[in-house]
């Protein structure tokens, strides 16, 4: 089965057991916008828990901001977005499919890593154990020439964006023969910028000054209120700031389900330091939100370093986390450090002075600041395609099963009677009504026992409790973990600490 494949059935699954919907789906969907159903709600509950815990919680130095999606529109003139928060576009003149110029180029070059990758792969298969990939890819003669012509495109695009030379994109593009995805056909247009964020009106007043957008990343949130929250917080530098919150972009090329949406949620953190200590910072926040994704559960393999080499206008350094997802590497979380940019723009175009005094300099300055910016609903993918599992139990049996780390599960534990009868579901009730106040929790009682099984291993429901009637005698009942199966009988008075040392999301936390 091709990633595609899986690609495709993750999305349905999605969409059968509640987790992801597309928007006003009666009413044949909204390109790029979705709906999270009810067990989607929780794991995205779940996933902005884990990571306002870590970020505000654990650190003393952090704190929490819920900040207005509108704001004042100089914010976005001082902030850059109006002037450049643009992405290239180019349409393909015979299909009239609309594009993203970097994305085709990017997609260009990820066929030729994967040509690169398989001739590794034949090298593996020739020469057996004895095979050292690092000195194949640095010495292979037909790896060296693939590799240096990715490098020079990837250059020649990265020069071309940062300096806006969109007619050398194009060229680039006809160069390369890329070709339209849906067409083939090779027939492009210029390329030109498009502004990604959305405008509306404020109140009943006409004309441009009415004119507000909406937010197109959470960060100006707390870069205008970074002296509020100084003066009310008793925060020193270095200190952070948490927000998260929708955030709004029309993008050119919606597509890959949830991954790049129009309204999507960000989880930022800027953090303020002391300038001159920014790179050590930037260091830092690097180890430390690589930490919090391998907490997480996801496999090393799965997640990649990539440094920006086309940097944003704020930015003096970049990188992003990378996760596997199954069309391909894309990126999951921003690492930036974005000097004092933004502060500084602010208050020049405010006319307030965002300054901060250190005691210990007896100076004034604008603090630098070193940002971490995930999305919300890329990293509900990229738990869900990690946890997406297809196994086959023999017997021409098979089971779907989301393995999700336990403390995101959108339903931690479910009790079932084994029967309908005998005083098995007022047994099961009981323990049911115990475990709600502190658990999401499921209770069922009809179907087969297996079949209630199936569907709690489809939403990654981590353990299921069942009463039967030996529970009644000797006070036991059966627990069952969902990804080995394995069951174990256990005292009624014993299942909800049981379970609580099993997903509760602090073990995780300690884990940072
Ligand atoms: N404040 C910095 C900033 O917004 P970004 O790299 O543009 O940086 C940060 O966005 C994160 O937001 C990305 O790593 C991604 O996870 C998420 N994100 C950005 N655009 C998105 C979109 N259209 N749909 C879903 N998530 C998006």
């Amino acid at each position: 089965m091709s990633d595609q494949d899986t690609f495709k059935k993750i999305i349905s699954h999605a969409k059968e057991y509640g987790f992801v919907f597309p928007s006003s789906e009666i009413y044949d969907g909204l390109g790029a916008v979705y709906d999270y159903g009810p067990n989607g709600a929780e794991l995205k509950r779940n996933i902005k828990d884990f990571w306002w815990k870590s970020m505000v919680q654990l650190n003393e130095n952090i704190v929490g901001l819920d900040a207005a999606i509108f704001m004042h529109p100089k914010t976005w003139k001082a902030s850059g977005h109006v002037d450049a928060f643009n992405d290239p576009l180019i349409d393909n003149k015979d299909s009239k499919k609309r594009y993203r110029a970097d994305v085709l180029i990017e997609d260009h070059v990820e066929k030729m890593r994967q040509k690169v990758n398989k001739e590794v792969e034949k090298g593996r298969a020739k020469f057996g154990e004895s095979f050292d990939e690092t000195q194949f890819r640095a010495t292979n003669p037909n790896v060296l020439r693939s590799q240096e012509k990715i490098d020079q495109v990837e250059g020649r695009a990265a020069a071309s964006l940062a300096s806006g030379d969109l007619a050398d994109i194009k060229a680039l593009i006809e160069e390369q023969g890329i070709a339209c995805p849906e067409s083939g056909s090779k027939n492009w247009t210029d390329v030109r910028q498009f502004n990604l964020m959305f405008d509306t009106k404020l109140g009943s007043v006409a004309g441009d000054a009415a004119t507000i957008y909406l937010r197109p990343e959470t960060a100006q949130g707390i870069f205008v209120n970074f002296l509020n929250v100084l003066n009310t917080s008793r925060q020193r530098i270095p200190f952070g700031i948490a927000q998260i919150g929708k955030a709004f972009r029309n993008e050119i090329v919606a597509r890959q389900f949830i991954f790049r949406m129009r309204e999507f949620e960000q989880m930022e953190m800027q953090f303020f330091v002391r300038p001159g200590t920014q790179k050590q910072w930037y260091d830092e926040w690097k180890k430390r939100r690589m930490a919090w994704h391998r907490v997480l559960g996801t496999a090393e393999a799965n997640l990649r370093w990539h440094d920006h080499q086309n940097l944003a206008h704020y930015a003096d350094a970049a990188v992003d986390i990378e996760f596997n997802f199954p069309f391909g590497f894309k990126e999951l979380e921003g690492i930036h450090s974005r000097t004092d940019f933004d502060l500084s723009r602010h208050q020049e175009l405010s006319g307030k002075k965002l300054q901060y005094f250190d005691p210990e300099l007896e100076q004034n300055y604008i603090p630098f600041v070193v940002e971490t910016s995930i999305g919300c609903d890329r990293t509900f993918l990229a738990v869900l395609c990690q946890a997406y599992c297809e196994e086959d139990l023999g017997d021409d049996k098979s089971r779907v099963v989301l393995k999700l780390p336990p403390a995101l599960a959108p339903t931690k534990v479910a009790v079932f009677p084994l029967v309908r009868k005998d005083g098995l579901p007022e047994a099961a009730l009981a323990i049911f009504n115990d475990l709600r106040f502190e658990f999401d929790c499921a209770y069922e009682e009809k179907d087969s026992i297996g079949k209630r099984y199936r569907r709690m291993d489809a939403i990654g429901t981590p353990y299921c409790i069942t009463v039967d009637h030996d529970t009644l005698i000797d006070q036991m009942v059966t627990i069952r973990e969902r990804d080995s199966m394995a069951q174990e009988r256990i005292p009624v008075s014993r299942v909800r600490e049981i379970v609580r040392e099993r997903v509760d999301m602090n073990s995780l936390l300690k884990q940072l």
